[in-house]
């Protein structure tokens, strides 16, 4: 295969600021020994070189060592990609899929035994562990224990996109082919946006930017937005979706219980309101592939951030029977905890319990179905909050985005479960009372949480007309304070 064969990729989005990687992994099998070990001798020599001469504090023999190493892995990448397998790119092919849900990567080649991919490093793991996901794609394959690594700046990232939409219609059409479409209809839409009070010259953050629904009445009220996603399939589709309001969004990947950290690292201090729209969005919940529902076959994943280390699976198959049964009850409210907890530990010594059905069965063979709920919904509720501690980041989002808005900036939750709804209820409650009274004083004292006042004094819940039109509406409850 030659250069030009390769298979390549570019992200429908641009690198965000993040330190970025091109990291060049390659299949054993592929390879002569004498080039693998030869490889590695070189790479050592030349790392060593550079040490020394660093030490040494001699600059003119530094930088000749990284250069000698920049050509050395530009000779090695040329002969990667005309490195051949007896598997061919049947292999590959499963490589593909893990890199495009990697919300870091910037773009990739793949040849029939190398792939050289172009990570942007937007989440807290490292670029080794990038790889290392990477890799498990393909579990059975012989990768090199070698790899080469190397920093870029953003504009040289920024080059390789152009450089590849330039070169042609494969990455455009990777591009396009990559943002499915994408049917999620907003909760509240109306009430949300306008108890935000968005307009001109406004800066509101998006925490759960999703298919962009939101976000676009906020853009046409003539704020700028600050969109936040931990899912890359979500960003694609609101980048494309929005993409004619140009400058005025900018899209963030990330987790919202870093917003405070997010905002700060693009310069941002103080902004005029905070929206979140909890959980999970139709596209994610209806892709089987991404294991949310038990109606259809999927693998046990519910990571909205394809990068996270725990699976659902790691979680069911991994956690002891006390864990397990904590996770059900806890986050599910799942009276059969013990039980299903149990049921499982037993099924997972006939083998790994590794689909979305599978483990439905399971739950049903405990919880015979009874009315209208599948007895499976609440354990799968209770998974999907561990694997993606949204509880946990809840928390953080609520003390991160009230500490982030400016006096008069509103805050608008809108949840979908109880467990969530208490927490900001209870939050709300807290940082709105002026003051707070024990039994054991004499009198009330003034509350140094006092920050906020409450906008809404009942929950708003969607109307008639609404719940009509979406079903799924019906158990969502939208919050709102205003900083003082
Ligand atoms: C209900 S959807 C939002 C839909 C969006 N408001 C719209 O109108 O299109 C929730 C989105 O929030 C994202 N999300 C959930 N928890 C998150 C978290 N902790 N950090 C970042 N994104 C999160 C999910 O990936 C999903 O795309």
């Amino acid at each position: 295969m030659s250069e030009q064969e390769a298979e390549s990729w570019i992200a429908p989005h641009p690198p965000e600021g993040g330190a970025c990687y091109r990291a060049l992994i390659w299949l054993l099998d592929a390879v002569s020994e004498q080039f693998f070990s030869s490889c590695k001798h070189k790479r050592a020599e030349l790392v060593a070189r550079m040490r020394d001469a660093g030490t040494r504090g001699a600059r003119g023999a530094l930088a000749l060592a990284q250069q000698e190493l920049h050509n050395f892995n530009r000779d090695i990448r040329q002969q990667a990609f005309a490195f051949r397998t007896r598997a061919q790119s049947v292999r590959i092919g499963a490589l593909r899929a893990a890199l495009q849900a990697d919300g870091g990567v910037l773009g990739y080649r793949l040849g029939d035994a190398a792939a050289e991919v172009w990570v942007e490093l937007t989440d807290e793991i490292g670029v080794d562990e990038h790889v290392r996901q990477w890799k498990e794609a393909l579990p059975d394959a012989a990768w090199s224990p070698e790899s080469i690594i190397e920093q870029v700046s953003e504009q040289d990232a920024r080059d390789m996109q152009r450089a590849a939409h330039a070169a042609g219609a494969e990455d455009a059409v990777g591009e396009m082919a990559n943002v499915p479409t994408y049917c999620h209809t907003s909760v509240l839409l109306q009430e949300a946006v306008e108890m935000m009070g968005a307009a001109e010259g406004k800066v509101m953050v998006d925490a759960t930017l999703g298919g962009g629904g939101h976000s676009e009445r906020l853009l046409q009220a003539g704020a700028s937005v600050w969109g936040i996603d931990q899912d890359p399939m979500a960003r694609a589709a609101a980048r494309q979706r929005l993409a004619s309001y140009g400058e005025k969004l900018h899209v963030l990947a990330g987790n919202f219980r870093d917003v405070k950290t997010l905002l700060h690292s693009h310069g941002v201090d103080a902004v005029d309101g905070v929206l979140a729209d909890l959980g999970i969005s139709s596209p994610q919940v209806d892709t089987a592939e991404r294991g949310f529902s038990f109606m259809a076959e999927g693998p046990l994943d519910m990571r909205m951030n394809p990068s996270l280390p725990r699976s659902a699976a790691d979680i069911v198959n991994e956690a002891d029977e006390t864990e397990l049964a904590d996770i059900l009850w806890q986050y599910g409210e799942e009276r059969a905890a013990r039980a299903i907890a149990r049921r499982i530990v037993q099924q997972r010594e006939h083998g790994r319990i590794t689909t979305t059905t599978q483990l439905a069965r399971i739950i049903n063979s405990v919880l015979p179905r009874k009315g209208r709920q599948h007895p499976a919904t609440r354990s799968f509720q209770a998974l999907r909050i561990a694997v993606n501690d949204e509880l946990g980041a809840l928390d953080d989002l609520l003390s991160g985005g009230l500490s982030l808005l400016r006096s008069g900036g509103r805050m608008a939750i809108i949840t979908f479960h109880s467990l969530e709804d208490r927490k900001v209820k209870h939050f709300f409650e807290r940082v709105t009372k002026p003051e707070i009274d024990r039994p054991e004083w004499a009198q009330p004292r003034p509350n140094p949480e006092y920050t906020a006042r409450s906008v809404t004094r009942k929950p708003v819940v969607p109307g008639e007309a609404e719940l009509t039109a979406n079903p799924r509406s019906r158990s969502a409850k939208l919050r709102v304070i205003e900083k003082l």
